[in-house]
């Protein structure tokens, strides 16, 4: 059986209008859901394995206030597999699921003195620096896909203004993808700077290119966790990420159930 089939099969008439694409350590939201179904991606044909601590790998299909909602809780990252299309069934199922929207979060070095470990960042835009596209080898027309709005500046605004409203301390900015798994160097940083970009990480940019050629709109948050290599004294590691993000994810659930609830 295909995963769609599955799917339906596990919450039949189900409908999601909304997907949501949960990061490292930030799986917490699924306990804001009351739960339908919760099928692990292992029973869902060409669903990733992820790899990396703080990601479970599990398609939770519920409601969020009265919004129908599908979480999915962990992604595959390109520095897994050195494949960028590992996410690709996952969210071209979301799309003939009937959603229209992906919501992704992620956690992120901050390239701004002023956005502090903890706080959060919507992404209003985005640079591809790895040279590496998820769209690589597919063959249909709608491969070139426009990348103007990429990131729905109406659900931008609203989260900013949800976050706003809320106390939560959110910036937005220009998300920078580097394909990791090592964190960047200190002159990368400064490169990344000079280029325009805000916050950086190693996942999401190619999760949005794969929504937009499916016809998803794309909303995103960052988690800031650290500032990025070579801003302040101290070393950088996974665990420290994992830690940060946890601490922030009580803000980061509240903003998300916000926009979820009132998602019309
Ligand atoms: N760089 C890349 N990815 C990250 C970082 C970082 O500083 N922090 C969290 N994810």
């Amino acid at each position: 059986m295909n995963a769609l089939d599955v799917i339906r099969d596990r919450a039949p008439g189900f409908a999601p209008k909304i997907a949501v694409l949960l990061g490292s350590g930030l799986g917490g939201l699924v306990e804001e859901a009351a739960a339908v179904a919760s099928i692990p991606y292992a029973e869902l044909a060409g669903f990733p394995q992820p790899t990396v601590g703080g990601h479970a790998g599990r398609l939770v299909l519920g409601h969020v206030g009265p919004t129908p909602v599908a979480i999915l809780q962990g992604r595959a990252h390109y520095y897994e597999s050195g494949c960028a299309d590992e996410m690709a069934m996952a969210i071209r199922t979301m799309a003939d699921l009937g959603c229209e929207t992906l919501l992704q979060t992620n956690a992120a070095g901050s390239l701004r003195l002023d956005m502090p470990p903890g706080s959060l960042m919507v992404i209003t835009d985005h640079i591809n620096f790895t040279g590496v596209n998820p769209l690589f080898g597919v063959r249909d027309d709608r491969r070139f896909v426009d990348m103007v709005g990429a990131y729905d500046a109406a659900a931008a605004k609203r989260l900013l203004a949800l976050a706003h409203g809320a106390g939560i301390r959110c910036h937005d900015g220009v998300y920078i993808w580097f394909c990791g798994p090592s964190f960047e160097t200190p002159a990368e940083i400064r490169a990344a700077t000079v280029l325009g970009a805000d916050a950086v990480g190693m996942s999401t940019v190619p999760e949005t290119i794969l929504a937009r050629h499916a016809g998803l709109k794309v909303a995103a948050l960052s988690v800031l966790t650290n500032y990025a290599a070579g801003l302040v004294p101290g070393a950088l590691g996974h665990d420290h990420t994992i830690a940060v993000a946890s601490a922030a994810s009580g803000d980061l659930r509240r903003l998300l159930r916000a926009f979820l609830e009132r998602y019309v």
